[in-house]
């Protein structure tokens, strides 16, 4: 047996390893047809299969089998099969489909983007704005939870949260003890410590950058500024933490580090999992060699405010970086 297959997502055929997801099929291939994913996580085993946002129509099941798939799949944790054909943003019932599932996920998920704090960086904000509908049918009350605060950093505000389960992968399989996960069933199941326990290792931090909702948030920066309106710069420093490599994105308001997360990837998936000393700790620039400014995808609101570079910072003194990048802002700000 072959361990290539062909995939034909929305027309596009791409050569993928044997055993792919159809949603990793379509990473490769990149642009508009990568569905979304709100609950898979590629650093994250077993993630997946829990929030529908990734289905795509089969319309030839193979070559061998060209049968379509009776259902819309889960993109997430179905693998191709030789001379699959699938579609996805050309197949108006996926597109219908998946606007369905974004209603379900904002029947309790209350409309506050404009007070969230993650607002801006949120996957559920981007998705009903791609695929939402503008009135909701729901006519019953939501649920709603008392903020808890699970520890001095990190805030959990369960009426925000999608239920995804990434957070409950990142404890079990990066940190060394899981105090926290879904409690009950259906429609009682919610985020929690049980009895309020702290979640306290030195991998905690990563529960904020894996939420794609702003469920769990940074106490250290909550309220202190819209994204937007921060410069992301990627910088390292030398971390003792034998897994962690200090490899992070600086979101710097005027010359001040207000946050420090891991840096993600094009499919908004952190790259390296980092320790809470590097996130919580190191606040100051002179504890970090500054890289150059972060790259923001033009889609993003957060690029409407961003600089990107425009001559290179071989560098790299911290503040030469800094009045570098404020330079290329005024720059863009004359020139447009
Ligand atoms: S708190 Fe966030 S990461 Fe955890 S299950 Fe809810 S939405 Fe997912
Ligand atoms: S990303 Fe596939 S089901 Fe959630």
């Amino acid at each position: 047996m072959s361990d290539k297959v062909k995939v034909t997502i929305d027309g596009i055929t791409v050569e993928v390893d044997n055993g792919t997801t159809i949603l990793n099929a379509a990473r490769q291939i990149g642009g508009d047809i990568v569905p979304p994913a709100m609950c898979y996580y590629s650093k994250l085993e077993g993630s997946g299969g829990k929030c529908r946002t990734c289905i795509v129509k089969v319309s030839k099941g193979s070559e061998k089998d060209p049968r379509p798939m009776p259902k819309l799949v889960a993109s997430c944790r179905t693998t191709v099969m030789d001379g699959m054909e699938v579609l996805n943003i050309t197949s108006p019932e996926v597109l219908e489909a998946r606007a369905g599932v974004v209603e379900f996920l904002l029947i309790n998920h209350p409309l506050d983007c404009p007070v969230c704090d993650q607002a801006g960086e949120c996957d559920l904000q981007n998705l009903s704005y791609e695929h939402g509908l503008q009135q909701t049918r729901f006519e019953f009350e939501r649920r709603t939870f008392e903020r808890i605060d699970i520890g001095d950093k990190i805030q959990l505000h369960m009426n925000r949260c999608i239920l995804c389960y990434r957070c409950v992968f990142v404890a079990d399989q990066i940190t060394n003890k899981r105090v926290h996960g879904i409690l009950n069933r259906g429609d009682h199941s919610e985020i929690s410590t049980y009895i309020q326990q702290v979640v306290e290792n030195d991998f905690s931090g990563n529960v904020i950058d894996v939420c794609p909702v702003g469920a769990l948030t940074d106490k250290t920066f909550r309220f202190k500024n819209r994204v937007w309106f921060t410069k992301p710069v990627d910088a390292h420093r030398d971390c003792n933490h034998d897994t962690c490599n200090g490899k992070v994105t600086l979101w710097y308001k005027g010359e001040n580090v207000l946050r420090v997360t891991a840096r993600k990837d094009e499919f908004g998936e952190v790259e390296a999992f980092i320790c809470n000393e590097c996130r919580f700790d190191k606040k100051l620039t002179a504890d970090w060699v500054i890289e150059h400014p972060t790259h923001i995808d033009d889609t993003s609101v957060i690029a409407s405010n961003h600089y990107e570079t425009l001559i290179p910072l071989h560098v790299i003194q911290p503040n030469e970086a800094l009045q570098a990048a404020n330079e290329i802002e005024l720059h863009k700000k004359v020139k447009y």
